[in-house]
């Protein structure tokens, strides 16, 4: 149902996180992306990175993902920016798709790190895929900015109190898989904003569109529930980042 959800709320997105456009180019810079280095991406969405940095830097694409709602999309924007030689999308589950040992430049999973039961197993799961010493993990993931109030954990997480920790809880994380943080973006308050308002938008839209239909109160619930606690709690508390993470 979430997945439904989902597919849904960001009907009109092209990224499906609080990174922005201009961040998403600046990540590619700092990854060095040259012309034929490869990228696999776990969970990649619409695939708006991998088509922009196949177009941008040259580089090819695997994109996985369990959605072939969001993989349509992924592939009408591969084909609309002239990259869909270069970028190829499989709908699987990422939690057991099997990654091609010592085969990318680049393994990333922005946003999805349920996929490993969290950041550290996300990273073990990922580093399969590298080529060489200095190829890179990119992974993306929330954190709280600050301590939270008791509140906000059921609010924001579904109570689930260990699931994110602090900036400095995120880099132990990393550095318990023996990785070393390279590089950060950090999502800002307008990239948040436009990541969770657009999804009212779009589901307002969808709810005025299907009055009857027998979905429409969950998902008004849901919507509810996500828009107030980003009000109360998340614009405040929540951040989100992508973490640049080589091995050794
Ligand atoms: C927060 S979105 C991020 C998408 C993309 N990385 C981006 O930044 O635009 C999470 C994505 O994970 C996908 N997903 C969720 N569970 C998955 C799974 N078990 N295997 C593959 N994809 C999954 C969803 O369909 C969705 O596209």
């Amino acid at each position: 149902m979430s997945l439904r959800f989902h597919e849904i709320a960001e009907t009109n997105h092209r990224i499906l996180n609080p990174f922005t456009e201009a961040q998403l180019m600046q990540l590619g810079t700092i990854c060095r992306l040259r012309p034929g280095m490869r990228q696999l991406d776990l969970c990649c969405g619409k695939a708006e990175m991998l088509c922009r940095w196949a177009a941008h830097f040259g580089i090819e694409g695997a994109g996985v993902d369990i959605s072939s709602v969001f993989l349509d999309a992924a592939s009408a924007r591969a084909s609309e920016l002239g990259v869909a030689q270069q970028v190829h999308v499989t709908q699987a589950d990422a939690s057991t798709y099997p990654i091609a040992p010592n085969a990318f430049d680049v393994v990333s999973c922005i946003g999805a790190t349920w996929i490993g039961n969290g950041l550290v197993g996300t990273i073990e799961k990922m580093r399969v895929g590298l080529r060489a010493a200095d190829s890179f993990l990119l992974v993306g993931e929330p954190f709280w900015i600050d301590e939270p109030p008791e509140a906000a954990y059921a609010a924001v997480t579904g109570g689930d109190r260990a699931a994110y920790t602090t900036l400095a809880g995120t880099l132990e994380r990393i550095e318990h898989t023996g990785c070393t943080l390279v590089e950060m973006i950090l999502a800002t308050h307008s990239g948040w904003d436009r990541y969770v308002a657009m999804q009212w938008m779009a589901i307002d839209d969808w709810l005025r569109a299907h009055p009857a239909h027998p979905d429409a109160a969950a998902l008004r619930a849901w919507n509810d529930q996500g828009r107030r606690a980003y009000m109360e709690y998340g614009r405040r508390y929540f951040g989100w980042g992508v973490f640049v993470i080589r091995q050794g």
